[in-house]
């Protein structure tokens, strides 16, 4: 497959199975996506995006991922505004599955994710969400940071579980809201941090994955310790 990183030094096609895969959805313009990539680029990721998949036709992100070279697909979501029908997440399984990737990363993506991705990827999807959660989850966390007058904002990278930004916490970067500030500006220094706090995380969570079972799918039996009384 033609990455970008396939003719580097260092993420050569001989790294194989200890570059963890992971797949990308976005409906925005991507610019995570853009520091996820670039990161892998220079060899310092520690996995590799081989896939992109957007609930928007038009997105920005499936244009950067064509420029790429990384495969990219639009899947419709069907008539719900914030969730996705079954089938075309069912339909998302099967593509990420066919790319055989080991995590997903959210960036941009704006449709709650259901059952059939949490089955498939359990405690293996990512998001960044652009606010010090637990405080101002949802849509434009940055504009109630904003109207909530709070003197540092900033962004969290957590796991997604069936709730709506609720998931655990992997890291956080703090930015300050200065007195001048609008909505914009603030979410674009926001968005500064989420590009070096997003690919730091994702390296870390890939380092994890080497350590435990690196695949997936495998749906091995857990080893029970029985409690001590
Ligand atoms: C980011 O602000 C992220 O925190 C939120 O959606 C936005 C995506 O931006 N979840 P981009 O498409 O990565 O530029």
């Amino acid at each position: 497959m033609n990455t970008p990183g396939a003719s580097m030094p260092g993420v050569s096609s001989a790294a194989g199975s200890q570059t963890p895969r992971f797949g990308i959805l976005g409906s925005g313009k991507g610019s995570n996506f853009r520091a996820l990539a670039e990161t892998f680029q220079q060899g310092l990721l520690g996995s590799e995006p081989v896939i992109v998949l957007s609930d928007v036709e038009t997105a920005g992100i499936l244009d950067l991922a064509k420029g790429l070279g990384i495969p990219s697909h639009f899947v419709a979501p069907g008539p719900f505004r914030t969730k996705m029908t079954p089938e075309a997440e069912g339909e998302i399984v099967r593509l990420l599955e066919e790319a055989k990737v080991e995590f997903i990363v959210l960036a941009g993506f704006m449709r709650v994710i259901k059952e059939p991705l949490l089955k498939a990827f359990p405690g293996r999807i990512l998001n960044i969400h652009p606010s010090l959660l637990p405080e101002f989850r949802g849509l434009k966390a940055w504009r109630q940071a904003m109207e909530a007058g709070v003197p540092e904002a900033g962004c969290t990278v957590h796991l997604v579980d069936e709730g709506v930004d609720t998931g655990k916490i992997l890291g956080q970067s703090r930015v300050p809201v200065l007195p001048d500030d609008t909505p914009e500006t603030l979410h674009a220094r926001i968005q500064i941090a989420e590009h070096e706090l997003y690919p730091r995380i994702v390296r870390g969570f890939a380092q994890n994955l080497l350590g435990e079972n690196p695949k997936p799918h495998t749906h091995e039996p857990h080893h029970h310790r029985e409690a001590t009384p």
